[in-house]
């Protein structure tokens, strides 16, 4: 099965009322992880890829490893979006590239750090919305800002400073025709999302609730969502990792998100976690140890067991034979001709 366009997969989700996880790559191990869970539970999928994992992957060992990916597992319909655009710039090359959907974040400045103006978010994306419809590819945009990084993509602000408002959240969609809204409820990318369970004074989830209300038709999106499972930060504290005592966002938070609206699910430092701590209990176990296969094969496993439990918190799990690709030409004309 060729890559399909984000669209569809949420097209799909939105029928039967389930969620479809996100996962960030950067390597072959990673893409492999997702794809044998997909197999698995024979799950639809979005891959992504950040800046970050495009300069440090290059775009052309991305693009064949993606080949790679559909020629090996033609049963499972997979998107390839671009996590967190940073200007039409950045959209238009991973289109070029083949990317199946992109993410123009324009609640940022094209410096990735900067919160920006509403006119400004609603001028970069509706230009992106243009270039990308016209080629079939699906658009997602993002609204409010989430709470800080450290590096990378983010404001570094205070995760309630800038909370998605639902009157700007409908101007928002109505002005620039995303298939698929980031909304912001409270959380951050990253292990340090919450320092204690979080709930309704630190999760909005409220806000996805009434946003949802008034944009029934919108994919609503949830980032920063990996739940950050204790287990995995006391695998990486055994073997000599310090983090911090921290929480994530509880999946049964996502699940009701879903009931609500919630159709991408963005996990990323899960998939970390996992691999990190097999990494550092192998080679502290094995002192003697060099060759990566011994901890990759590993690493790559734990992977694969957290988005497979991923794939069923969200109910993707079972529906990749629901339907068969559309080309990105005839996603095109659907969306010329006012379809979509
Ligand atoms: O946007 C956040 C994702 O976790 C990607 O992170 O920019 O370090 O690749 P990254
Ligand atoms: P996490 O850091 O919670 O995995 O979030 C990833 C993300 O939102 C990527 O865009
Ligand atoms: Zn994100």
């Amino acid at each position: 099965m060729s890559l399909v366009s984000m669209r569809q997969i949420l097209d799909e989700a939105s029928k039967d009322g389930y969620g479809v996880g996100a996962f960030n790559v950067n390597n072959m191990e990673q893409i492999q992880a997702i794809m044998e869970a997909a197999k698995e539970t024979k799950s639809p999928v979005i891959i992504q890829a950040s800046r970050g994992a495009r300069s440090y992957t290059n775009d052309r060992f991305l693009y064949h490893l993606m080949m790679a990916a559909t020629e090996l597992y033609p049963e499972i319909p997979v998107a390839l979006h671009q996590d967190h655009g940073n200007s039409p710039e950045t959209c238009k090359s991973a289109i070029d590239m083949g990317f199946t959907s992109v993410m123009i974040d324009g609640s940022l400045e094209a410096d990735g750090k900067t919160p920006a103006s509403f006119e400004y978010n609603v001028r970069v994306t509706r230009e992106v919305v243009e270039m990308a419809h016209e080629r079939g590819v699906t658009v997602e945009g993002e609204l409010g800002c989430l709470g800080g990084i450290e590096d990378g993509h983010g404001a570094g602000v205070d995760a309630m400073a800038h909370l998605t408002n639902p009157d700007q959240a409908v101007e928002f969609v109505k002005s620039t025709g995303v298939d698929a809204l980031a909304v912001a409820i409270g959380t951050s990318h990253g292990a340090y999302k919450f320092s204690r369970k979080p709930d309704s004074a630190i999760l909005a989830m409220d806000r996805i609730i009434e946003i949802h209300k008034r944009l029934p038709k919108t994919y609503l999106v949830m980032h920063g969502s990996s739940s950050v499972p204790k287990e995995l930060q006391d695998i990486i504290n055994a073997y000599g990792g310090q983090l911090e005592p921290t929480w994530g966002v509880p999946i049964e938070e996502i699940q009701l998100g879903i009931q609500h609206g919630v159709r991408k699910i963005n996990v990323d430092t899960d998939s970390r976690l996992a691999i990190t701590g097999v990494i550092r209990k192998y080679l502290t176990e094995h002192p003697e140890g060099f060759d990566p296969r011994s901890y990759l094969k590993p690493a790559r496993e734990a992977m694969k067991k957290v988005i497979i439990e991923r794939m069923r918190s969200f109910a993707q799990a079972g529906h990749a034979s629901d339907y068969d690709p559309i080309p990105l030409s005839v996603m095109a004309q659907r969306y010329s001709n006012g379809e979509l």
